[in-house]
């Protein structure tokens, strides 16, 4: 389990003049100011949200739109929150009952709104935690009630935020498998638009759950309103942004209630997932430099310390392999220079041997045939080698064609009455199961108490819910994909009591579990199966708008058609690591590659501890630039990539960003294949800050030749 240590450094209180005329309640981060004041009908208003006020405005702020609106009353837009209470009224009225702060340190503040329904003993709590510095704010609310019987909550939101421009631009980010995280961009019209998944499991196959809404006009990297948003949650979530008959635009953000009534018990309180979101003035590139650090500092498992480069054999074998392949495997990760060697699917399974994805998921047990000594005994010969031993899991799945299924029929989502229905030949287990949650822990468990030498996890989920009915839950089944979520997390959490800090890398078929609820448990992520250099810098590109580049694993593999030096230079934006054979590289290129390994290991800090700034997109142009600086601005990365086809594109000069105007820094282009020199004329000399964000640099002197890519570093001299 995650331990969130808190310390009260100011007691919780109850300000007992809110409410009262001209005191709002603020809740504040750096730049940005969230007010909530409360109307004559004692219902809570969000008053103001946006670029930080000074004191002296808030006083002077009044009215505004109810913070939560509810369904069944008054209110005829969507609502964020729908009950139906024991005696079958199915209205909620809310409205102030109390009010607290707990400061945990200087940076971190909560402040809870009890809200309450005059008529019926039902209460629901808004909490807005505050990150100071990061400019971010995580928004999430509870429900409960002490009603005779249970009520119905058919709509529980985590967050509803009311904005007031003259136009709203949407970007949403949509895929598939092998191609995620396309950025789209609209106008929103009047009316609802919604962006949601209902895949249960693997969720961001089709969208991934961020998104920007930017106020007035689109924004840019540099300029523009914005908020950008993400929701916390492993599971279906749901995100509707109505632009009502005034012009008003309403986001409410939270789990999908598709499905999903949830049969609330007196007592019981109904916890929603974060929300968690900033607000920019300055543009895209201030929200995700905001969300990075957010991320880094409190989003993603031992978000500032250090990750493994690795070699990965999905690519360079599948399962076809056995035991001395894989000795041999450890030799080439050697002569890398990476950290680890990851073993990927195909490595278990007796009765129904792992040799293809029809069998034997579900079957834990090292493939006597194929690893007659065991996964202790390969631990044991990677680690001769210098290299530590990873491996590969998918513990929530099952293959009809195993023990597993044999077993334990009744440990399956599947609908009674129907036929089984197959995702990549598998079916997902009932996780919400306690014996199943036991079942998946003891997977990991037993693996790691036996070969206390694994280093490294890669968490696979290869399929989305489809026919889902859970045996356990009997009667409740429109709990399921919200049970299936809690269950996934009290897994991870008994996990994370034993092993705190074994890196785990979270997969899912691509990139299919890309979220903050997840990323709490992980290290980081597999962001898709397409490892086509060219394909990657838009994919990197897309998750880099909410995900630092320490959690975004890129690997060198054959699939692209380029250059190696143009497939290591995609790989280094993000978290390096290989998943190719390299016993055919010619001398040079395994020279190139040891060297890049070195190379990215010197740079890393930068790339994963920096600010990203992303200079020139490849949504605009057949070219991608981007840089990382340094916090003590002393040091950054530089990447161009070309993305022509043909020789004829002209390319102007690029400004960089981030860098101190003051400071004077010495370009030096690196990771340059052997035997060549760099064609950059400014390669070597030194420019102040102010002169490379300024005049900047030209990236494609003579001519921008096709897919190719340099990256310089720039030092304080
Ligand atoms: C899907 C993952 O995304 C791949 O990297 C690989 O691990 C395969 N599953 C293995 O089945």
């Amino acid at each position: 389990m995650i331990k969130f240590i808190c310390i009260t450094l100011a007691a919780m209180f109850t300000l007992q003049a809110f409410g009262q005329k001209n005191n709002p309640v603020l809740i504040e981060t750096k730049h940005t100011s969230l007010v909530l004041t409360i109307g004559d009908n004692k219902r809570v208003l969000q008053s103001y949200f946006g670029d930080r006020l000074p004191a002296s405005s808030y006083s002077q702020l009044k009215g505004g739109r109810e913070v939560l609106l509810t369904a069944g009353m008054e209110n005829q837009f969507e609502p964020a929150i729908r009950m139906v209470h024991n005696d079958g009224n199915p209205s909620l009225e809310l409205v102030y009952a109390s009010h607290s702060v707990n400061r945990k340190d200087s940076n971190v503040t909560t402040t809870s709104i009890t809200l309450q329904d005059p008529q019926y003993p039902v209460k629901v709590t808004l909490h807005y935690t505050t990150y100071y510095n990061e400019d971010v704010i995580s928004s999430w609310t509870e429900i409960n009630h002490n009603e005779k019987k249970a009520v119905v909550v058919s709509n529980y939101a985590s967050s509803m935020l009311h904005f007031n421009a003259d136009d709203y631009y949407l970007t949403q980010f949509h895929g598939d498998w092998a191609r995620e995280v396309n950025m789209v961009e609209e106008k929103l019209t009047n009316g609802i638009k919604v962006v949601e998944s209902k895949l249960g499991s693997r969720t961001n196959f089709y969208q991934t759950q961020t998104f920007f809404v930017s106020l007035n006009k689109p924004s840019t990297e540099t300029e523009g309103q914005l908020i950008a948003g993400t929701l916390a949650w492993t599971g279906n979530f749901k995100y509707t942004f109505e632009v009502d008959q005034r012009n008003g635009l309403r986001v409410i953000s939270g789990i999908n209630p598709f499905a999903s009534e949830y049969n609330l018990l007196p007592g019981e309180t109904f916890t929603t997932p974060a929300f968690i979101y900033t607000y920019s003035g300055k543009g895209k590139g201030q929200a995700s430099r905001n969300l990075h650090r957010w991320a880094r500092n409190y989003g993603v498992l031992n978000g500032n310390g250090n990750r493994m480069t690795l070699l990965n054999n999905w690519e360079a074998t599948h399962m076809n392999f056995d035991e001395s392949k894989l000795v041999t495997l450890f030799d080439e990760a050697k002569k890398l220079g990476v950290d680890l060697f990851l073993l990927d699917d195909g490595w278990f399974g007796n009765k129904y041997p792992r040799n293809d994805d029809k069998a034997g998921l579900g079957d834990w047990q090292e493939d006597k045939k194929k690893l007659p000594n065991g996964i202790g005994y390969l631990v044991k010969q990677a680690e001769q080698r210098g290299v530590k031993f990873g491996i590969w899991l998918e513990p929530e799945m099952v293959n009809p064609k195993s023990e597993l299924y044999e077993k334990h029929p009744d440990w399956i989502l599947k609908l009674p009455n129907r036929p089984e229905n197959y995702g990549r030949n598998q079916l997902v287990l009932d996780l919400t199961n306690p014996k199943v949650q036991d079942f998946v822990f003891n997977t990991v468990d037993e693996l790691l108490v036996k070969s206390p030498g694994l280093a490294f996890i890669k968490w696979d989920c290869n399929r989305s819910m489809t026919n889902a009915y859970s045996p356990y839950l009997k009667d409740k089944q429109s709990h399921l994909y919200i049970e299936y979520t809690r269950s996934f997390y009290k897994v991870l959490d008994r996990i994370r009591a034993k092993y705190p800090t074994l890196p785990i890398m979270l997969c899912s078929g691509g990139g299919g579990r890309t979220d903050y609820g997840a990323l709490k448990y992980f290290t980081e992520f597999w962001p898709s199966d397409n490892t086509d250099a060219f394909e990657r810098v838009f994919i990197q590109w897309g998750y880099s708008y909410f995900f630092p580049a320490n959690t975004l694993t890129a690997h060198i593999t054959s699939m692209g058609k380029q250059s190696l030096k143009f497939r290591t230079d995609v790989a280094m934006m993000g978290k390096l690591g290989y998943d190719i054979r390299t016993n055919n590289f010619t001398p040079q290129e395994l020279q190139f590659s040891n060297t890049a390994v070195q190379t990215y290991k010197g740079i890393s800090p930068v790339i994963w501890f920096g600010e990203q700034y992303r200079l020139v997109s490849p949504y605009e142009g057949n070219r991608a630039v981007l840089m990382y600086v340094a916090e003590d601005k002393k040091r950054a990365v530089l990447f161009n990539y070309h993305l022509n086809s043909r020789r004829q594109d002209i390319f102007n000069r690029v400004m960089l960003q981030g860098l101190d105007a003051n400071k004077k820094y010495r370009l030096k282009e690196i990771n340059l294949f052997p035997d060549t020199k760099s064609t950059q004329p400014d390669n070597d000399k030194v420019f102040t800050g102010e002169y490379l964000m300024q005049v900047g640099l030209n990236l494609a002197p003579g001519r921008a030749l096709p897919l190719t890519s340099n990256v310089y570093e720039l030092t304080e001299e």
